[in-house]
């Protein structure tokens, strides 16, 4: 470890915080306090022609211009109970309809130009993870968040016509993320410990791997790899066609939640420690860590013109960071409020939401200074308030 760099933001060390932001919030539902506890979730946006769609904290789909923030559509989830109202996951989106993953444990498909609900479709358990399309299907997880309603996930292929499961595959333990689909087989990981490996066309294992603890992070699929972090503080590398393991780091000290972002044979994965981990995706061996100093990283990064941008909820602290490519620290925007999103970019623009029920859309110019482009305030009745101060 001696020739690894580490970098920091500006800001001063502070102490970390002992509750992981998750652990707070899921565990609550998992202690079975779900009665008290409303669901606030925190969903990914997804860009797809000038629109940007994007889950709200008041448990609506938002679709609104991915220039200006002004509003195209919004839909509350018709959701009986308002308790079992969010949004987790990230909208799929296609030419003509948007997918969207309830907590309420349905699966909605809006039409993308005028937000009208096409259908609903009832499954078992809670959906957290967002779906993913693939051809004319829709793969979602979904699972239990209480223990009084057993431990029980499932993965669903959903005919994006008929709307009828073509098939489903049982897991030992809810799924909490979006499936990944690569040459016709879904990789999924659960919190009964597995990723599987399933095919796509009948829903047929064709490998699992039992790591060291849940798995909640979405998986990413590169150079015959399948890469993850979970729970167990831990980051796996497997053969894609075997699920062998080709290398593991453990060099973390909190759980990974979010999805690494694998790129040009570099792995970015963030964790829940605080720290990004580049590392090599060959190897496994680490380059170089980006140290929030007491934040958490919850959400992806993504690239933006070459640079990293990284999501960091750190309280009144938390900021949108843009690196280097080496990992060195280039400029921040303080958000104020927790982002526990994974961004979204498009061009040279970022999305996410925050705690505070904002939808924010930063300008990260060439030398990685962000820029505040528009804020939705989706709990405002109007949502674009004059006179609020720009945030950088
Ligand atoms: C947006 O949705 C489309 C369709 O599902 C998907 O291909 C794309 O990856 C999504 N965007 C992101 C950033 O996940
Ligand atoms: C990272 O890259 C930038 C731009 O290329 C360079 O200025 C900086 O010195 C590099 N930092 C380290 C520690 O390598």
């Amino acid at each position: 470890m001696s020739e690894v760099t580490r970098f920091v933001t500006e800001w001063g060390p502070r102490p970390r915080r002992v509750c992981y932001i998750l652990a707070l919030c899921l565990c609550i539902v998992l202690v079975g306090c779900s009665r008290i506890a409303t669901p606030q979730g925190w969903s990914a946006g997804n860009v797809s022609g000038d629109n940007l769609f994007i889950g709200t904290m008041e448990g609506e789909i938002l679709a609104v211009q991915k220039e200006t923030g002004d509003l195209t559509w919004r839909r509350q989830l018709p959701t009986l109970e308002d308790s079992d109202r969010a949004v987790y996951g990230r909208p799929a989106v296609t030419d003509s309809t948007v997918f969207v993953g309830g907590y309420d444990g349905s699966l909605y498909a809006y039409d993308k130009n005028d937000g009208d609900l096409m259908w609903q479709e009832p499954l078992s358990g809670r959906i957290v993870g967002g779906p993913t399309v693939y051809g004319d299907h829709v793969l979602v997880g979904s699972g239990s968040v209480s223990s009084s309603d057993g431990s029980n996930g499932a993965l669903y292929a959903i005919d994006m016509t008929t709307n009828d499961p073509d098939w489903t595959y049982q897991t030992d333990g809810p799924i909490w993320s979006s499936p990944t689909v690569h040459d016709g087989v879904v990789y999924v990981g659960s919190l009964d410990h597995n990723v599987y490996a399933v095919s796509l066309e009948d829903g047929a294992e064709m490998w699992r791997f039992t790591s060291g603890g849940a798995v909640g992070s979405g998986l990413a699929v590169a150079g015959g790899l399948v890469i993850f972090g979970g729970f167990d503080s831990t980051l796996y590398a497997l053969n894609m066609k075997t699920g062998d393991l080709v290398w593991r780091f453990d060099g973390a000290s909190g759980w990974y939640w979010a999805k690494p972002l694998v790129l040009d044979d570099v792995v970015y994965a963030p964790s829940l420690d605080g720290a990004l981990y580049a590392i090599d995706a060959t190897t496994g061996d680490l380059t170089w860590v980006f140290d929030t100093e007491g934040g958490q990283i919850v959400g992806s990064p993504v690239t933006i013109n070459g640079m990293l941008a990284v999501p960091v909820a750190d309280g009144g602290d938390s900021r949108i960071a843009l690196l280097e490519p080496n990992g060195s620290f280039l400029a921040a925007c303080r958000i104020g409020e927790d982002v526990r999103t994974s961004l979204e970019g498009d061009g040279d623009l970022i999305y996410f939401g925050a705690t505070d029920s904002t939808i924010g859309a930063l300008r990260i110019k060439g030398n990685g200074n962000p820029d505040e482009e528009w804020v939705f305030v989706t709990n405002a009745d109007d949502p674009h308030p004059s006179g609020r101060p720009k945030k950088c």
